[in-house]
């Protein structure tokens, strides 16, 4: 209905996400979210949105995706609808335009059908719970050292440090790819050896944390021959020795515990952040609590709940993929706010080879939208990011002493 002041207001019911090739019951399809929606201009449709999309990838248009579009979102959503992308999906057309949609809308898409047994994933959940269930101070022996593997106790991590007045209330375990000692590559950052609670304590942890890293890279593999098609670059771009050839692939177990997060205390499970890296695969168990921000810089920033999704990934972009695709796809603010339930995570990071050069690909400029951001190498950038965000390793030392 367009009103005579130009501000068109909708109720309506949109479909729980886009689908391709998928099994799940018609019901499950059309579960909607009540949506109040006022929009203060209607240049933006849909169709423009692949319009747009088109014209990005060729370079024609010269604004980051948080523009001033002036849609302005006044209701309240309680959950997002993402896309879903079908691993076994034989139409790829269908889900790089899936993909490629939700990149440039979001930046989060849900991956279904990804090969990873429901077996291994709930394995890994028990692993985890096992891990964290042992005493503070059985996990402080494994407490991260200067190559950010192992434990990452409570506040640790402060990823919004303007809003919070402590750190995260989440703790984690960092494992990095295995790399023996004497390997020149261990001296690198987030390379192992890694640390590993004994056989005795947790037997069979160190073997299942393996082998759902292994499967893990293979997945986000995958859904970078899908980005890179999305880009309008070869399949295999981003398979390159020097991207993805000894990638920095980080598992990340989290834990919150069971807190009433306050926003406006600036309590938070986590807090708002994009994540430093190329794309993340995040499995989580029931306990909803992690939203995203689409427009950061609107007057009254709206947070929308990603639902979980037993079984799949919920895959978001990196800062390193925005800054490659020069803002064309995005990598959206997301935070985890807790309800009272304890609630687990399974992080996978995939970034590339610390000596890659991130610079915009040539898909993503041309001369009326040249490069955004100088390149970057990405240990320089990871290691600045980590500095920001962690504690420093003395506050542990001096509590131990
Ligand atoms: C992260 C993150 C979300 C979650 O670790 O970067 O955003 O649900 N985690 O644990
Ligand atoms: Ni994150």
């Amino acid at each position: 209905m367009l009103l005579s002041n130009g501000v068109v207001f909708f109720f309506f019911s949109i479909p729980f996400a886009a689908v391709a090739c998928n099994s799940e019951s018609p019901s499950d399809r059309r579960r909607s979210s009540f949506v109040v929606i006022t929009v203060k201009s209607d240049r933006r449709t849909d169709g423009d949105l692949s319009k747009r999309a088109s014209h990005l990838l060729a370079g024609e248009a010269a604004a980051c995706m948080d523009d001033a579009n002036a849609i302005e979102v006044t209701g309240v959503v309680p959950a997002s609808t993402l896309n879903r992308i079908d691993l076994s999906c034989s139409d790829i057309q269908q889900s790089v335009s899936l993909l490629k949609q939700a990149c440039l809308d979001s930046g989060f898409f849900y991956v279904i059908n990804h090969g990873i047994s429901q077996d291994l994933m709930e394995e890994v959940f028990v692993q985890s719970r096992r891990f964290f269930g042992l005493p503070l101070s059985e996990k402080m022996k494994l407490l991260r050292n200067e190559k950010h593997l192992g434990y990452t106790p409570l506040f640790d991590e402060v990823l919004d440090a303007g809003n919070q007045i402590q750190g995260d209330y989440k703790e984690g375990y960092y494992i990095g790819a295995e790399v023996p000692e004497d390997d020149p590559d261990a001296q690198r950052s987030h390379f192992g050896p890694n640390l590993w609670p004994s056989e005795d304590i947790l037997p069979r942890w160190r073997q299942a944390m393996e082998k759902f890293g292994s499967q893990a890279l293979k997945v986000a593999k995958v859904a970078a021959r899908i980005i890179a098609l999305a880009l309008d670059l070869e399949a295999d771009f981003f398979d390159k020795p020097e991207i993805l050839g000894e990638p920095i692939a980080t598992l990340r177990l989290l834990h919150y515990e069971g807190l009433v997060s306050d926003p406006s205390k600036g309590i938070y499970g986590a807090g708002a952040h994009s994540d430093f890296n190329f794309i993340t695969l995040l499995a989580t168990d029931d306990v909803p609590g992690l939203q995203i921000c689409k427009k950061k810089d609107a007057k009254s920033p709206m947070w929308e709940f990603v639902q979980p999704m037993r079984g799949a990934f919920i895959v978001n972009l990196g800062v390193m993929l925005e800054r490659w695709s020069n803002c064309i796809f995005r990598s959206t603010l997301h935070r985890v706010i807790g309800n009272g339930q304890e609630r687990y995570s399974i992080a996978y990071f995939l970034k590339p080879n610390h000596d890659c050069l991130i610079e915009c690909l040539p898909t993503c400029m041309s001369e009326e939208n040249p490069p955004k951001f100088p390149p970057v190498q990405c240990q320089t950038y990871l290691s600045q990011r980590f500095k920001d965000t962690h504690a420093d390793l003395n506050v542990y030392r001096t509590e131990g002493a």
